[in-house]
Parts: structure tokens; sequence; C-alpha cells
């Protein structure tokens, strides 16, 4: 019907904006105020459980014209089916949109971001979401809930695995490479889906890291310090806008017109539809802002276009129009938005665009894609300590991998990988007895189970994640590892995070590793043997006590479906670890919040001291991080020369070269994450030690020198004073260029009137 439709208007797929416009104009003439209220309903498939809702009758639903799209449901030819329902017996067979949570890769799994983010490879992030953006097409998804773009400084909280950590900067960099991956040049393609950023706005600043909190802070941190990825992302023509669950000045973000109307689109000028998050709508009532009509009203006047799962639009909205307390041009506008974004995917073109059977076979888990994930996994791991070069380890002798987190397949892709084939995805040990073969003889022990409380263990390995707990002991557990690890030359413990350890709804208060899992690696390095830390985690952790006594850390996050040939890979020397941190780690759960880009203060301490009376320190620890952000090591050893600045004053409107000499010192070839920070030395409100402004990763070859340089524009020397205008003021500026946030070179620049 639609494809007829369509014919008899002479439709074509050009992305002109007036013939959309004609188009849309004819169908929405059409419609009746139900069917356009239909348009705004996002029901969950309930196959997939993301969250407390679930959908009934989503059939019935369909024909009757009252479902805008479906979410989460997996399978081309189940999608075709639905589609074929919403063509051919809803009255108008306008198409549906079939969104997923495709947060790092399909089947084929990437890094989770927060690992990805630590490859600082925008090439390599925006190939992450072509992949994934291909995989998901050819399953039939044309909308992708992704990229998340919450900045965090607060390890306890669970959703920082889903973000790119702490820096604005980088993460408006990652924004942009991941919505040219997924929705390509302008979504035409049949293996380009719709973008959706998230969770719009703040979502990762909950008091005390617990999920779904509240969130307070001044409009001068948010613009500064939160926003910028949110504005990338806009910038960068994404489809569409998720609204985050918290609030913001007390107006939860899906009501707030403010955010979703005057920030969002008269500021930014985003033009696509605005989703609310899973219940997001109808949560406002227990936020204390009304019934689910008076919220509802209030989402749609704010300027939510879309209701997933709540069924406050659906459910009220014709009555709140009757009542005056909704009008129909506020209505016509959100299910325009809507219809715009099918349009502009070529639904209305062709409504199977996604749904071509074949393509699974072809395009899905490849060969080629699983090469990419491999090589992408083992960039985003952080070596965060190797002393005396304990690695790369040798190809030879005996290695027992020890840990709850070596023999789990189903652990290995990371939390939201909702696409994930669990079962296919090799083990540590698995992997690494494949890629070394009968070089190297790989024995393996459980050791312990993940925690000692059964019932955390449980908490931390929902959705089919279990790590199968041992119902042994916790001594024979440790028995056994220590048995087995008596023949070995070197232990490799594979210890952390669960999977879902992280991820939505699992905040943490203390980021140790777990208890038992802290006694067994006590008890291998009592062992006297080498021991290498293979870290699993999803968000950062305290590891004082590791630092002070394993020899050998590598962090690998979780790194995807093929995570374990990576860490093999690593391990073993076939390739260099170049990955730097995004978020810094502490050295307690007490310093957090705790960022490299934070203000100096009326009373700092002076460098390299611990206390001082009076000034802004701690009396039990001292303010530095254990890792700052850009932290990471190398098999070899870079060395940078002094800054050269092509001048030491800076007019507006020009451009400053400022380079620095990377040589690689080692004797191994490397890859070097080049940092540029700046410092406005004096402003008219308070301003950052400093911010990072740019960076380059750099290949250097054992030996090999490489000028890198950067240009410094009066774009990059802008934030928004106290009146929130976007302004760059004159001054000194100290540029600080290093390979992380500490270790820095540093010369001072004049930026004049
Ligand atoms: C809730 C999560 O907050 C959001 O990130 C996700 O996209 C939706 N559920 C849909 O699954």
């Amino acid at each position: 019907m639609c494809l007829l439709l369509c014919t008899c208007l002479g439709i074509q797929a050009q992305h002109k904006s007036g013939d959309m416009d004609r188009f849309i104009d004819d169908l929405m003439s059409r419609m009746t105020l139900e069917e356009k209220i239909g348009q705004l309903n996002l029901p969950v498939t309930g196959e997939i459980v993301t969250g407390q809702a679930q959908s009934s009758d989503i059939a019935g639903k369909i024909t009757r014209g009252e479902v805008g799209g479906l979410f989460n449901l997996k399978g081309v030819g189940r999608i075709r089916d639905v589609q074929k329902l919403a063509i051919e017996k809803s009255r108008l067979g306008i198409p549906l949109i079939f969104g997923m949570d495709v947060i790092h890769g399909y089947e084929t799994i990437f890094p989770i971001p927060l690992g990805m983010s630590c490859t600082w490879d925008m090439k390599a992030v925006e190939e992450s979401a072509r992949i994934g953006a291909t995989e998901a097409s050819a399953d039939g998804i044309s909308w992708t809930f992704s990229p998340m773009l919450d900045i965090s400084r607060d390890p306890r909280w669970g959703r920082v695995s889903e973000g790119n950590g702490e820096d604005p900067y980088l993460a408006a960099e990652i924004a942009r490479a991941m919505i040219r991956g997924y929705q390509g040049t302008d979504m035409s393609g049949n293996d380009e889906i719709m973008a959706c950023m998230k969770h719009f706005a703040l979502y990762g600043a909950p008091d005390a890291g617990r999920d779904y909190n509240t969130v307070d802070m001044s409009r001068n941190r948010m613009f500064n310090e939160y926003m910028l990825p949110y504005q990338a992302a806009v910038e960068a023509g994404v489809g569409s806008v998720m609204a985050s669950f918290n609030e913001i000045d007390g107006l939860p973000a899906s009501g707030n017109k403010w955010l979703l109307t005057d920030v969002l689109r008269t500021q930014w000028g985003f033009d696509g539809f605005v989703v609310s998050d899973f219940t997001g709508i109808s949560e406002m009532v227990d936020h204390g802002m009304g019934d689910l009509q008076t919220v509802s009203a209030l989402a749609l006047n704010a300027g939510m276009d879309m209701d997933m799962v709540s069924n406050g639009f659906l459910g009220t909205l014709k009555q709140s129009i009757e009542e005056g307390k909704v009008s129909v041009e506020t209505l016509d506008q959100a299910c325009r938005r809507i219809l715009e974004a099918k349009y502009k995917l070529g639904l209305f073109e062709d409504p199977y665009k996604y749904c071509d059977l074949t393509r699974p076979a072809r395009q899905i888990f490849t060969p080629e894609h699983r090469q990419v994930a491999r090589r992408i996994a083992s960039e985003s791991f952080v070596l965060l300590k190797n002393k005396d070069n304990l690695l790369p380890l040798q190809k030879k002798g005996t290695v027992t991998v020890v840990g709850p987190l070596a023999n789990t397949r189903s652990n290995m892709p990371g939390t939201w990988s909702v696409a994930a084939r669990l079962d296919d995805y090799p083990s540590v040990i698995e992997g690494m007895k494949e890629v070394l073969g009968n070089q190297v003889n790989v024995v393996y022990a459980k050791g312990s189970n993940l925690i000692s409380d059964a019932a955390y263990e449980q908490r931390a390995t929902m959705f089919g994640r279990s790590l199968h707990r041992d119902n042994r002991s916790n001594e024979e557990l440790l028995r056994e590892a220590l048995v087995t690890a008596a023949q070995a030359d070197v232990i490799v413990a594979a210890l952390g995070e669960s999977s879902e350890m992280t991820g939505e709804s699992s905040s943490r208060t203390h980021l140790d590793l777990p208890d038992v899992q802290r006694h067994l690696l006590e008890e291998l390095l009592k062992t006297g043997k080498p021991v290498v830390l293979v870290l699993f985690t999803g968000r950062p952790l305290t590891l004082t006590w590791e630092e002070e006594h394993v020899p050998a850390i590598l962090n690998v996050w979780f790194g995807g479906s093929e995570a374990a040939y990576a860490i093999a890979d690593v391990l073993f020397g076939d390739v260099n670890p170049s990955g730097k941190l995004t978020a810094t780690f502490p050295k307690n759960v007490g310093q957090i919040p705790l960022y490299y880009n934070h203000k100096n203060t009326g009373r700092p301490l002076e460098e390299g001291k611990w206390f001082e009376k009076f000034r802004t320190s701690y009396l039990d620890v001292d303010n530095d991080p254990l890792y700052p952000f850009g932290y990471g090591l190398s098999y070899t050893s870079f060395d940078y020369s002094d800054i050269r600045l092509s001048s030491p004053v800076m007019s507006p409107g020009d451009d400053l070269q400022v380079t620095v000499t990377v040589t690689n010192t080692g004797k191994r070839d490397g890859a070097e994450v080049v940092q540029l920070y700046l410092r406005d030395l004096v402003g008219s409100i308070t301003r950052p030690v400093k911010e990072l402004k740019g960076f380059d990763k750099v290949v250097l070859q054992a030996g090999e020198s490489r000028e890198v340089t950067f240009r410094i524009n009066t774009e990059m020397l802008k934030f928004y004073n106290y009146d929130l205008e976007f302004v760059y003021e004159p001054g000194e500026f100290d540029v600080m260029i290093g390979g992380n946030s500490r270790d820095l070179k540093k010369a001072r620049f004049t930026l004049t009137h």
C-alpha cells in the first residue's frame, strides 16, 4: 500500500526538503488524530528486557496505527513480518522504524565504549560504528540508541562503561566519528542507520554515583564541562536524541522545555526527533510532576516527540488535546519529525529496505569484521604497570591462567551487547590456546568465584552472563589454583569485574577487586612466580594495593567478541599496547570525583605535596590519582622535546603553531597518543588547570623521531563566561604537551586584544 502511495505521488527518494515536505503534508492531511498520536508511540517488543515494562498486544496496536516503531527485536525475518503487518494491515501503511541498543557492535562486538575511547583512534571508532551499522541493518535494524555521550567523573556510576570518559573534547570527537560511522553520508544507503545521541542531558553526574539519581549543577559547569559532546553530535547531523532520566534544575529532562527546545533546537539547531528513555515520561509521576496525563502533556509541550514504553502519549494525548492542554499543532510537529526521520531513512520509498533476508549470512559476524574487532580490542587495552618489562611474555614454557574471568565466554563482550552471540566468543584460555598453538602450555584453574557473597554475584551476572558459580569452598578453589600454579613459569590472573557489574543500574560504592579475588591474587604473589594481572573492568577501579604489589597490570576492559585473541596478541608481544586512560583512576573511593581538568581553587596544594594545613587536601591521602587521565604504558618508551612555539604572541584570528619532537627511545615500534592541553591563566571566571584541546596518535618505529605540530586558534580558547556567552579572552595561556595529563612539557603564549 505504501509503495503504491509513493508511486502514485511520484515520490523519489531524494532528500530534498521540498519533496519531503510535500509528501508529509499530503500524508498528514489524511491521518486521523489517533494515527498521529500512534506515530509517537514506541513500545518495546518484550523479547529483550531492558527495563521494567513489557508491552502486550503489539500486533493489534500496529494494525490500528498506534505504533511508530519498535525496539530490541532481533532477526530480519521477524522484523520483516512485523513491518509487513504495518504496511499491509494498517490503514495508511506507514512503515515502522526498528531501533536497538547497538552500542559497541552487533554480533561482532567491539570494546565497551569506555575501552574504545582509550584507543584515541577516531578511524577505529568510526570503523566500529560502521561495522555495527552494517551488521544491524543487515538484520533489519534502522535506528541505534547510540552514541552515549554522558561525561562522567564518578566511577561509582555503573554507566561510565557506556561513555567516553571524563573529557568533553575527546567525547565530542568520538561523537562525530560514531555518527559518521552509523549514518554514513545521509542515511540513504541500506547499510546506513539513524543514530541517537543520549542521554540528554547530564545523566553521567548523578549524586553519589547512584543510577537515576538527582543531578544538580550550575549552567556554567554544564556548558563548559558537560554539553560539548551533545552539541557536537547535533552539529554532526545526528538524526535523533534521547532524553535522560534525571532532572535538571529541578525539572526532569523528559519534561524540560528549556533543555529539549530552547537549548537543543533554538540554540543548537537540532531538527531531528527526540525520544524519551525507557518509561522516562511515566517516571515523571514518581518524580512528583503529576499524573500520567499531566506528565505526558508536559513532555510533549517541552519538545519530546516519541514516548518509549510509557504509553503516556498513546493513552492520554487525545484527552489533553480535547481539554486544551496540548495543541494539535504541537502534536503535528512531533508527528512530522518522526515521519521525516522515516522519510530520510528511505522507508517510505522501500519499507523493506533493511529486510533483505540474504544479507545476514553475508554481512554479520564475518571473518573480516572479526579481524577488525580483534585489532581494535588490542588498541583499547591500557598497560597500567610493567615492572622490569615482565611483559611481553615469551612464547614458551607453561603459563597458568587463573581466575573467575579466565574461562567464561558470555562475559567477554561486556555490558550492553544485546545482539551478542554469548556462547560463540572464545574465553581467555580458549583464545590464548588458539593463538599460541603448542608453543606454550596453557593450563587453567578457576581459583575463586567472582565474589564470596553468592547473592551479590547473582546480581552482577544477570542477562545470561552467568559465571557458573562453583560450589566448592573458597579454600578448595584456592588450593587447586596454587597446585596448578606450582608448575607455571608465569601466572596470568584474569580478575576484576563481571560484565554486568557495570552498565545500567550497576553502581558500586567499593571499587576494589572483589574480596575473594584479592585474596587469590595475594596468594598467587606469595608463590614468588611472576604474576600478570589481566584486569577486566567497566570502570576505573581503586588499585592502590595492586599497583604496589603486582609486577604487571594490563587493563583489558571488556574488549568484545575477539577480546581473547587480542589479549593473547598483547600479552605475548604480537601487538604493542597503546591505549591511554580516558578516566582518572583514583587511589580510593573517598577521592571521587577526581578528574584532571579541575579548578585551581583559592588554596591549591603545591605540586608534589601530600598535605598542608589550610590548603585543599586530605589528612589521609594525597590529592593525586593512582593513574591520571591520558596515562598508559607501552612496551617501548617515548621522549618529548621541549615545546617550540611559532610565536610567543598570538593575535585574534591568527593561528599559533606548537611543535614537539617525539622520539621512540625503546627497542620496539609503538604508537603514542600525543596530547595537547591548554590553560587560560586569568579569566573573567575561574578556569580549569588544564583542558585537552588536541591529540595525535603517532606510530613510531624503534629509534624514530617525529615532529608533531598542533595549530592553536581562538576557537580553541573559547569558553562560556558568566553570562554564558561563548568567548575568548586576551591574556596569557599555558600550552602543555605530553603522553598523559600529568607529565607534560610546558610553554606560554599571550593572546593580544
Ligand atoms: C534504558 C537506557 O537508559 C537507554 O540507554 C536505552 O537505550 C534504553 N533503555 C532502551 O533499551
